[in-house]
């Protein structure tokens, strides 16, 4: 079986340093854990930035963390302060980010962040070059490495090249708003095979590609030289079972029941997030507010969790948006709060599964109101935890995620009219018409879970690699006769 070289910005490991001594701790979700069963099915090695900037380590310490590394499959790239700064906050983080999300006010065009973006994308394709062997399928993630494809497919002509983009892939009037459009688009066209969560993320791309490089497409496939590149729809699962089968653990039921006493018959809102302004923390917290003005019968019977965890905090947007958070919960704790009641439970931290998963658990109600998000999989793995008929999920229409979750109570987040509503209606929502809901999307997310979902990715690939394969030998021979 060919093995798989997965290659993402960071390696799904926690590096941290105290008194000279430094922790790994092997990351317990995302796509790491998600995918470990596809893993363990295959060879697979991965290549990504350790997430600690070089000068902290020495270099006995960058050899042992090579080392420790290694045993668990994975290949570390080390980033100085300066490539972090430029690269991950800056071009990554402070252009390519803001843009693909529609903030384009906040987004920075600095050509030294497009510098750095450069050299370290080259500095990952050298990684890989050197780990690569001939049978090896490489896998490339996410908006921080839209160059790798091609600077790969350049020294290794042959080799399958799957790209996958996390985040949306905005519309052409807003990509074009990058100095460096182009090249964005060349680097990414180095691969076989692209894929995006969402159909209308695949056509914004077949627009700029038209607009800006002149291609068209065919059925999906777009002719480069003697390629072809096949830009297809993959919306990322989760690990079904995992979640589903954590839900009635034990250990979570009982974190589940404490939580519910301590929250004394409250009906509960749950909200979780990483610090980000393309989440609408904000707008939620406003529409909240909006929901106990409109509705004083609800006074003293709902409460919302906000669950915020700390994120990109090098960036001063990510540290202005926390104050206004902090500000708002406070306002509103203000305005509405009794003795014994607060309307919003604000959590700043990184939550462990257990606590996620009973959170998950006793929450009535899922609010899912992202600006905009690729896909969003708090949402899928909040349905996946609900069990016994209880939950209803409220989501944003502008994350990814609503493509496949139409029984949600879908609405704008920027329309408080709208969410307030919906809140009500989750509240009343019938027990039946709640089961109802849930098992079909359960249903939907247990078949497309992330193993298919990576399966499906790796065999397209693969056969868009033998179709490219057949188009160089027809060429060479075509050539040859034409002698
Ligand atoms: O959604 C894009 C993404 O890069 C995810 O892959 C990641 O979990 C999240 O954003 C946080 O990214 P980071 O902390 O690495 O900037």
């Amino acid at each position: 079986m060919k093995r798989i070289v997965m290659i993402s910005n960071r390696l799904p490991v926690k590096l941290s340093k105290t008194s000279n001594k430094v922790h790994i701790s092997f990351s317990a979700g995302g796509l790491a854990t998600g995918l470990s069963s596809f893993f363990e099915s295959r060879p697979a090695l991965w290549i990504g930035w350790s997430g600690i900037t070089e000068e902290r380590l020495t270099e006995t310490e960058q050899t042992d963390i090579q080392e420790k590394m290694s045993a668990k499959g994975m290949y570390p790239v080390h980033l100085s302060r300066r490539e972090v700064e430029q690269y991950y906050y800056g071009f990554s983080n402070k252009t390519l980010w803001p843009l693909f999300h529609y903030f384009q006010l906040l987004a920075k065009y600095e050509g030294s962040y497009w510098k750095e973006y450069v050299n370290v994308n080259r500095k990952f394709a050298d990684a890989v070059i050197a780990q690569i062997k001939p049978d090896d399928i490489v896998w490339i993630h996410d908006y921080q490495l839209l160059l790798l494809p091609a600077m790969i497919r350049e020294k290794l002509p042959d080799i399958p090249i799957g790209f996958f983009l996390h985040i949306p892939f905005p519309v052409y009037d807003i990509f074009r708003l990058l100095p460096w459009r182009r090249e964005l688009l060349e680097g990414m066209m180095g691969a076989d095979l692209i894929g995006f969560h969402t159909y209308d993320y695949v056509s914004y791309f077949f627009d700029c590609l038209r607009n800006i490089m002149g291609l068209e497409h065919s059925l999906g496939q777009v002719r480069i030289g003697n390629r072809t590149v096949k830009i297809d729809t993959f919306p990322m699962g989760i690990d079904y079972k995992k979640y589903h089968e954590s839900a009635v653990l034990p250990d979570v039921k009982r974190e589940a029941a404490k939580m519910m006493s301590q929250m004394k018959d409250k009906k509960i809102l749950l909200s979780v997030d990483r610090l980000d302004y393309t989440k609408g923390i904000i707008q939620r917290i406003e529409s909240f507010e909006y929901f106990l003005d409109k509705h004083p019968e609800y006074r003293e019977k709902v409460t919302l969790i906000l669950v915020v965890s700390p994120s990109r905090d090098g960036i001063e947007d990510y540290i202005s948006i926390k104050k206004v958070v902090e500000e708002k919960v406070g306002a509103l704790n203000g305005k509405y709060s009794s003795i014994g009641w607060d309307p919003v439970k604000y959590l700043y931290r990184t939550m462990n599964f257990r606590e996620m998963m009973a959170l998950y658990r006793m929450a009535d109600i899922g609010l899912v109101t992202p600006l905009r998000d690729g896909m969003n999989l708090v949402a899928k793995e909040y349905v996946t935890a609900c069990e016994d008929g209880r939950g209803v999920l409220i989501l944003s229409e502008f994350a990814g995620s609503a493509k496949e979750l139409g029984e949600a109570l879908q609405v704008n987040p920027y329309n408080y009219e709208e969410v307030s509503e919906a809140i009500a209606r989750a509240l009343q929502m019938p027990q039946d018409e709640k089961e109802q809901t849930l098992k079909v999307m359960h249903r939907r997310l247990e078949n497309y879970n992330i193993t298919q979902w990576a399966e499906d990715f790796i065999e397209k690939l693969l056969s868009v690699r033998m179709q490219n394969e057949f188009i160089t030998k027809t060429t060479l021979a075509g050539e040859e006769i034409g002698k």
